[in-house]
Formats: structure tokens, C-alpha cells, sequence
């Protein structure tokens, strides 16, 4: 894993935004990964200002999107399909055809997991896919011990995850679904670049654990180390614990 140190996460959003925007110049139609939550924020900002500026073309980007809460309505503000689109779509000037993810109203949730499987690869797979961590080492909703193999599937949200998301709906936990569809840590892993923001003081344990843990299923994260190109990028209140 190259590990990168930044200043703030200003200067974390620049650096990935660059390299998205450099990977959107070799390949135009390129499949960007993306998370929500709040730590990408910098980054969909960074990306829409070189767009708007003229510094990069991204009308053929393709938006493959990490997971998904199951349950909420499609038109619901905090479903991530509703909060990519006013995040990334919007801002990208993209429209709803240059958007994959999984349908979490689906009837038949395995159903539409796989389909969702299917999609990325007839799309040619993920070519950049950017991550969070959770406080528990968690990427994508693949909380500890999830298979380090697991593909796209449904998975339950851990108390601390729900806690943790509560303030995006109002600050009550009782409406926090308990299930998302999430792409697996076999699923991430396939992607050709793998690149993990974490900032502030409280991802610094989770970060150390990730780069310099043993690869464990307890740490989902710790899982970048065996992809070939893996970018761990970090604030020093991020990096505080790592050696
Ligand atoms: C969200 C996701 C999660 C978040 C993680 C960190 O799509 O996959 O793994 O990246 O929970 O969330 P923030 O950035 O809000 O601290």
C-alpha cells in the first residue's frame, strides 16, 4: 500500500481529484468508484471545479456507485443514489445513464446483487474505486469479519455504523435502515486502482491498522494490502498512529 500524507483534507480532495481527472484524459469513459459519507466531499468538490474550469472532460465518465441502503425510496435525500446525484452527477453535469449501482428496493435483494456484479463487469470493471473507512475499519458497508473474498451482497449495519450515520437523518437512529447492499471486499479488490481518503483524529486507529496491521478480516481495510495498486491517502490527524 503507498501511503501519502497531506496537510488537510483540501489537499486530499486535490490530489485524488488529479488523479481522476488524469485518468479521465488517457480514458475518457473511465468507471469511477464512489463512496459517500462525508470524507469524499473534498474530492467531488476538487473534481467538479476542474471540470467547470475547463481542466478536464468528464461528460463520458461512468459512476459506479459502492453500496446502497436497502429499503429507502429511490427518491429518498439520503439514499446514496439521491446523494451521488446532487454529490457527483449533478456538479459533473452527468446524467442518470452514466450511473450503476444496485437497486435497493429490489423484491429479490441476492437477485439484484448479482445483477449488480454483472453490470460492473460488463462495464468493464471499476477503474478507479475511491474509499472511506469507518471508525471499525470498515470499507464499503464490508464491516469486521466480512470475507475478505465476499462480493456484492447484503449485509446488516453494525450498531456503531448506525450511530455513526444517525447524522444524516436528523440525528435519530431509528430511522437509519439496518441493512445496505454493498459491494464485497472481492468486488473493491477487482478494481484496477483502489484509493482510501481518510482524515481526522478519529480514522487514525483504523488507518494503522490497515496499513500496518496483519491483513485480518476484523480490519476490512487491511484487505488493501493485497491489491497491487493501493493509495492510502491521509491528513496527519489521520496518519497520527501510523509508525
Ligand atoms: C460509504 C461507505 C463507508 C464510508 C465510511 C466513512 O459509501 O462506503 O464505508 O466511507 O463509513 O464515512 P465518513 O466518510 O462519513 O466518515
Amino acid at each position: 500500500v503507498e501511503v501519502v500524507i497531506v496537510p488537510d483534507a483540501r489537499a486530499g480532495g486535490e490530489l485524488i481529484a488529479e488523479a481522476m481527472a488524469q485518468l479521465l484524459r488517457r480514458k475518457p469513459d473511465a468507471v469511477l468508484g464512489v463512496a459517500t459519507g462525508s470524507t469524499p466531499l473534498p474530492v467531488y468538490e476538487a473534481l467538479a471545479a476542474k471540470v467547470r474550469s475547463g481542466g478536464v472532460d468528464a461528460s463520458r465518465a461512468r459512476i459506479a456507485q459502492l453500496d446502497e441502503y436497502v429499503g429507502l425510496p429511490a427518491d429518498h435525500p439520503e439514499s446514496y443514489r439521491s446523494v451521488l446525484g446532487r454529490q457527483v452527477l449533478q456538479p459533473l453535469g452527468l446524467g442518470p445513464g452514466a450511473f450503476m449501482g444496485p437497486d435497493g428496493r429490489a423484491a429479490d435483494i441476492p437477485a439484484a446483487c448479482a445483477a449488480y456484479e454483472e453490470t460492473l463487469e460488463k462495464a468493464g470493471g471499476v477503474d478507479l474505486q475511491l474509499l472511506g473507512i469507518g471508525t471499525d475499519g470498515h470499507i464499503g458497508f464490508n464491516e469486521p469479519c466480512s470475507s475478505l473474498a465476499s462480493r456484492t451482497r447484503i449485509k446488516t449495519l453494525t450498531e456503531q455504523t448506525r450511530v455513526d450515520n444517525a447524522r444524516f437523518f436528523d440525528g435519530d437512529i431509528e430511522q437509519v435502515p439496518h441493512h445496505v447492499i454493498t459491494q464485497g471486499i472481492g468486488t473493491i479488490l477487482a478494481a484496477r486502482h483502489v484509493v482510501l481518503l481518510a482524515t481526522g483524529a478519529g480514522k487514525a486507529d483504523a488507518v494503522a491498522a490497515s496499513v500496518e496491521g496483519p491483513v485480518a478480516a476484523v480490519c476490512p481495510a487491511s484487505a488493501l494490502q493485497l491489491h497491487p495498486h493501493a493509495t492510502v491517502v491521509v491528513d496527519e490527524a489521520a496518519a497520527a498512529e501510523l509508525k
